[in-house]
């Protein structure tokens, strides 16, 4: 439900020199298992052979509008309904005139007007080219027209110029291209999500700090864009990069993520907390670094505020907070405790010594526990995608639930 897998994808290339990219995309799609059928323009043909795009897809490629061996079957008409998303990439100027003004006499531009499925274009061209009064105008009519578009990359482009016209690339589509087949149902909603560890320095070279990979937060951060939120994302130091079409706030410390997240909760229709902060900070942080021989072998170190006591306090009438409770034992007990205390509206307890749960693994077992609720929910052994998507699934019942009671 939450995946590209089984849906119906229809590529649009044209004439532009990163269409070679796009044979990558489509590699892509077809091993995260949708059905993928490419139409290029002549021009794309130019480029890239159709024999790429059909080895690559697993499917026939569309090319002429008035094919020899196309018999009694409309070609468009077929595509244009069985599509569930069309994705046109890259979108040369030419492609992006022809569809701004509703022109029909290509393939994929009559294909394009004729479905009824959202399209996502992706222009690639040089930056005169893509800055050009002609080319905003067409853009900005798309946009008005229901079309959606991801600005092209800034950079060093084929022709030797550096500006903006490079193609977007795939990890910061791929998110874009999910969210128009993922049904919306926490749009509107603003999603804080906290995740990572955070650094308690001791010196300018040494710091305290956790496991925490930042791996689950950052699945809860893609799945609610996924779903159509606004999320932002306040995350400790992690190796991962930032999701796409997520407001991403890095801090450091314990402190920081303190100021950011009580800023940002203020407005939030929902604050997931999965973010691993130190309980403890270092009493004296020195200016320059410790030398060994003047190391003192005890720390002495003084509390940093808690987060989520402070959020449960300030929760707003509405306002749905959710705590991750990193245990070793008695999880349901530990769990109902902090519940209670962080008044909290759902807990996501998970087993950090379970085999394939907890910090940097890829998979995470929680045992979901709401206010009010007698017996916890054990989800299963899943992707943290999918427990992700498992988790929203709640928060999205209880705003029905919300609804229901007003
Ligand atoms: C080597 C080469 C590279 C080109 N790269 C681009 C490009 O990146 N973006 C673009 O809009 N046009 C580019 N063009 C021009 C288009 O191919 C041309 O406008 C063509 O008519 C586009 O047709 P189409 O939109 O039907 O594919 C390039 C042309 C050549 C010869």
């Amino acid at each position: 439900m939450y995946t590209l897998a089984g849906k119906n994808i229809v590529v649009g290339v044209s004439g532009s020199i990163a269409a070679f990219k796009v044979a990558g995309w489509v590699s892509a799609l077809a091993k995260a298992e949708a059905n993928v059928t490419v139409i290029m323009t002549e021009a794309a043909q130019r480029f890239v052979t159709p024999l790429t795009f059909a080895a690559l897809s697993g499917n026939r490629v569309y090319g002429a509008m008035f094919a020899a061996d196309a018999g009694e079957e409309m070609t468009h008409i077929r595509l244009a309904r069985e599509a569930d998303v069309m994705l046109i990439a890259p979108a040369s100027a030419q492609t992006l005139a022809r569809l701004a003004h509703g022109l029909a006499d290509d393939l994929l531009a009559v294909t394009t007007l004729a479905t009824r499925a959202p399209v996502l274009i992706c222009p690639a061209m040089n930056s005169a080219m893509y800055s050009h009064a002609a080319t905003r105008a067409n853009l900005e009519t798309l946009r008005v027209h229901g079309y959606h578009l991801l600005q092209a990359a800034s950079g060093v482009l084929a022709c030797g110029e550096e500006g903006q016209g490079r193609l977007a690339e795939w990890p910061d589509v791929q998110p874009f291209l999910l969210r128009l087949v993922t049904p919306q149902d926490l749009a509107k909603k603003k999603i804080l999500v906290t995740a990572g560890p955070t650094r308690e320095a001791i010196d300018p070279a040494r710091f305290l700090s956790n496991r925490s990979s930042g791996k689950m937060g950052y699945a809860l951060a893609r799945a609610a864009m996924a779903r159509g939120a606004e999320v932002v994302l306040v995350s400790g130091p992690s190796a991962l990069p930032d999701p796409a079409g997520v407001r991403v706030r890095r801090v450091i410390s314990a402190l920081d993520m303190y100021e950011a997240v009580l800023a940002e909760a203020a407005d939030a229709d929902v604050v997931i907390k999965a973010a691993a902060v130190a309980d403890y900070r270092p009493a004296t942080v020195f200016d320059e670094k410790v030398k060994k021989d003047q190391i003192d072998t005890s720390l002495s170190l003084i509390a940093n505020p808690d987060i989520l006591l402070e959020l449960g306090r300030r929760k707003r009438p509405g306002q749905i907070l959710i705590g991750f409770a990193a245990e070793t034992r008695n999880l349901e007990a530990a769990g109902r405790k902090k519940l209670a205390a962080k008044n909290l509206d759902l807990i996501a307890v998970n087993n950090v010594k379970a085999a394939g749960g907890g910090f940097e693994a890829e998979t995470n077992q929680l045992l979901l526990i709401g206010r009010d609720q007698v017996a916890p929910e054990a989800l299963p052994l899943v992707s943290k995608d999918a427990a992700a998507h498992m988790l929203l699934d709640r928060v999205s019942w209880l705003f029905r639930q919300a609804a229901r009671l007003q």
